[in-house]
């Protein structure tokens, strides 16, 4: 099987650990040293011979040309999550192509560090460690009467892969889980150990509101002003899932008031002045709840499995569901 790293040049040595990359050259027919980055300019004596393109992070768009001069391809193996930047409209009415992601694996990361910050924002540890650095650890009246991960209501918006697997790391703890997705039956959300409610509810009830819904049309700005404004004093909101999703004029005031705290893993580029850099109640880190270091490996695993079953010709681990695109991330 003839296979092609189409993704930017050194990539593949950071995704795939040295002993993946040898497992992969021993699988298919591929140069493990030689990426193509751009694939419109790759030769046609390559495009025309490949089978599998192995994308990943920064990976060339698949279009209708790529397609048209690539007569062999039977299956686009990403070693990534989302597929928006690789995969065209082209690509996804080539039903015959083999398309799959390695989302799953990297939502493990994401739904680990959204279990941290969970769990911290319980304890409302960054007010607390702020004022205990503002007086310098002599301030010894500690206000234990707010917080606390006994009896707290978490608040889940999507049951997707990320928010599935965060309510199943949520279980061991004392926590009430309550999420919202209108496109998942509420039997489905009790199997999680969690309720289905609307979003008024889950916003007005949640001491910690978590999103994990997709980036599409239909999600743009639906946390409003007005969800936000329900949210009980003290409450903490986590974005790992997409800045856009986002009424952010409307966070911003509610976070620089301190009447809530957040955990912003994405965000809108801010101006450097912008005022919420300097709330001490709100994490704001550059987008690392996803995979990083040897959390690639999970991913480059995710794919070397899919080569496997592809070789063996057995069904997919995780195949693009081309009909739900609309409401996936
Ligand atoms: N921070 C990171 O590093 C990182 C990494 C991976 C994914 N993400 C983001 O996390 C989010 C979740 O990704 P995923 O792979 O788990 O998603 P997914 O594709 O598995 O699932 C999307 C889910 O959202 C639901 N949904 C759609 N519209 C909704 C709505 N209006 N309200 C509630 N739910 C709705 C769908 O029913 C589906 O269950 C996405 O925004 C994704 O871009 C972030």
């Amino acid at each position: 099987m003839k296979a092609l790293l189409a993704m930017p040049h050194g990539l593949q040595h950071t995704m795939f650990s040295p002993e993946q990359l040898e497992q992969l050259s021993r699988m298919v027919e591929v140069d493990v040293e030689q990426t193509v980055p751009d694939l419109a300019a790759a030769p046609d004596a390559v495009l025309s011979e490949v089978e599998v393109l192995i994308t990943g992070w920064g990976s060339p768009c698949v279009d209708g040309a790529v397609l048209e001069r690539s007569p062999r391809l039977r299956a686009v193996v990403h070693t990534a999550g989302t597929l928006r930047h690789v995969a065209s409209q082209a690509l996804w009415r080539r039903e015959d192509l083999l398309v799959t992601t390695a989302a799953q694996a990297n939502a493990v990361p994401v739904a680990e560090f959204t279990l941290a910050q969970i769990l911290l924002a319980g304890k409302r540890s960054l007010a607390r460690e702020a004022a205990h650095r503002r007086s310098r650890g002599r301030e010894k009246t500690l206000d234990l009467s707010a917080g606390g991960n006994y009896g707290a209501v978490v608040g889940l918006i999507g049951a997707s892969r990320i928010g599935t697997m965060v309510a199943e790391l949520l279980q061991p703890f004392s926590l009430e889980v309550l999420i919202s997705d209108p496109f998942v039956e509420a039997d489905a959300i009790r199997q999680l150990g969690a309720t289905k409610v609307e979003l008024p509810e889950l916003f007005r009830r949640s001491d910690v509101v978590s999103l994990h819904a997709p980036d599409v049309p239909s999600t743009q700005k639906m946390v409003t002003a007005e969800l936000l404004s329900s949210m009980p004093d003290g409450a903490t909101f986590v974005n790992t899932a997409r800045p856009a999703l986002v009424d952010l004029d409307a966070l911003r005031a509610e976070l620089v008031s301190g009447r809530l705290g957040a955990a912003l893993d994405v965000h809108d580029d801010l101006a450097p002045d912008d005022p919420l850099w300097d709330v001490p109640t709100v994490s704001i880190t550059p987008h690392i709840a996803g995979s990083l270091g040897n959390e690639l490996h999970r991913m480059a695993a995710s794919a070397l499995e899919e080569l496997r079953r592809l070789h063996a010709g057995e069904a997919a681990l995780a195949p693009v569901d081309r009909e739900h695109l609309s409401t996936t991330a």
